[in-house]
């Protein structure tokens, strides 16, 4: 496998190619949107010189992971000489599923395709394509080139192989794995954090501690790096909505989103991204 090419150039898209091209591979970041291109480049940058400021990597190495990246708007051109695709556009399965489908139809034939889901169903996602034994989950976690983790999601008929291949790129580009074998709501990690993120709203809403308290308990009882708000806001409040919205209507109520998050997304209230969110920056 030499070839990656990632799918959206949003806060995971410019993650994932980042930490693809600092273990050499040939990274093509692609986005409909050519100002988030050049966002996720500036963000790159940005994380890169953050590596080298704390020793992680050299000058060298930013400049030959750089050089290792192409962005692009074209999705044939993005991905014709693809071996591995992850795709990482919003969290809509009807959009999901029809870049699955339009890849399906200009990849090579043996090109895994794999989403960055935190919930959607990845054998839906894949539902449209043929090569469905190639259709896998790979969640990274947010900042990716921080994050150790990788949750890899088996759909209903992804192969043992596709699973193995995953796995070892996963391993090569430096994060450790777990896999969840039932195509599920929310996999193992979005179903936890959820659950704890939902009973932190419901804190607040009853007018039980202050957001800053409830985070602060997280910090300082369970050694939480951040609080469930300071988390939400770096996720993106639009992104935790959706995602909640999607766990309420699988396992019911206790998923449910309170009237002041659909509100705050309304005003445009989304968290670090937008400068504003349960805090601001
Ligand atoms: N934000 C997080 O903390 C986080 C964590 C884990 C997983 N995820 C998942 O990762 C995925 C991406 O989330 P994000 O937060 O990076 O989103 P984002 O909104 O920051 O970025 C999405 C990008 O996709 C682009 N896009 C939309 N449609 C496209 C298309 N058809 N082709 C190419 N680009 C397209 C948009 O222009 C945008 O730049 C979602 O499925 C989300 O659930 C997010």
């Amino acid at each position: 496998m030499q070839n990656i090419s990632v799918i959206g150039a949003g806060i995971m898209g410019h993650g994932i190619a980042q930490i693809a091209a600092l273990s050499g591979y040939n990274v093509v970041l692609r986005d409909i949107n050519h100002d988030m291109l050049e966002k996720g480049l500036q963000n790159i940058d940005r994380s890169l010189n953050l590596m080298i400021k704390s020793e992680k990597i050299t000058e060298t190495e930013k400049k030959k992971c750089i050089q290792k990246i192409q962005v692009k708007t074209n999705l044939y051109e993005s991905v014709k000489e693809s071996d591995l695709v992850i795709e990482a556009i919003p969290e809509v399965l009807s959009l999901k599923q029809e870049l699955f489908q339009q890849l399906d139809e200009i990849c090579p034939p043996e090109t895994i395709l794999a989403t960055n889901t935190s919930q959607l169903s990845v054998t839906l996602i894949g539902s449209k394509v043929l090569r469905k034994e190639k259709i896998i989950g790979t969640h990274f976690f947010n900042p990716v080139p921080v994050m150790k983790l990788v949750e890899i999601i088996k759909g209903l008929e992804t192969s043992e192989e596709t699973l193995q291949t995953v796995q070892t790129f996963c391993h090569t580009i430096g994060k450790e794995t777990v896999v969840c074998n039932k195509d599920t709501p929310g996999f193992i990690t979005t179903r936890l954090l959820l659950a704890q993120r939902a009973e932190a709203f419901r804190l607040y809403e009853e007018g039980v501690a202050t957001i800053e308290d409830i985070d602060k308990a997280m910090r300082l009882a369970f050694k939480h790096p951040m609080g469930p708000f300071q988390l939400a806001d770096l996720a993106g409040l639009d992104t935790g909505l959706k995602a909640l919205t999607s766990m309420e209507e699988n396992y019911g109520e206790r998923f449910k989103s309170p009237t002041y998050l659909k509100q705050m997304v309304a005003l445009g209230y989304l968290g670090k991204k937008k400068g504003k969110g349960f805090y601001e920056y």
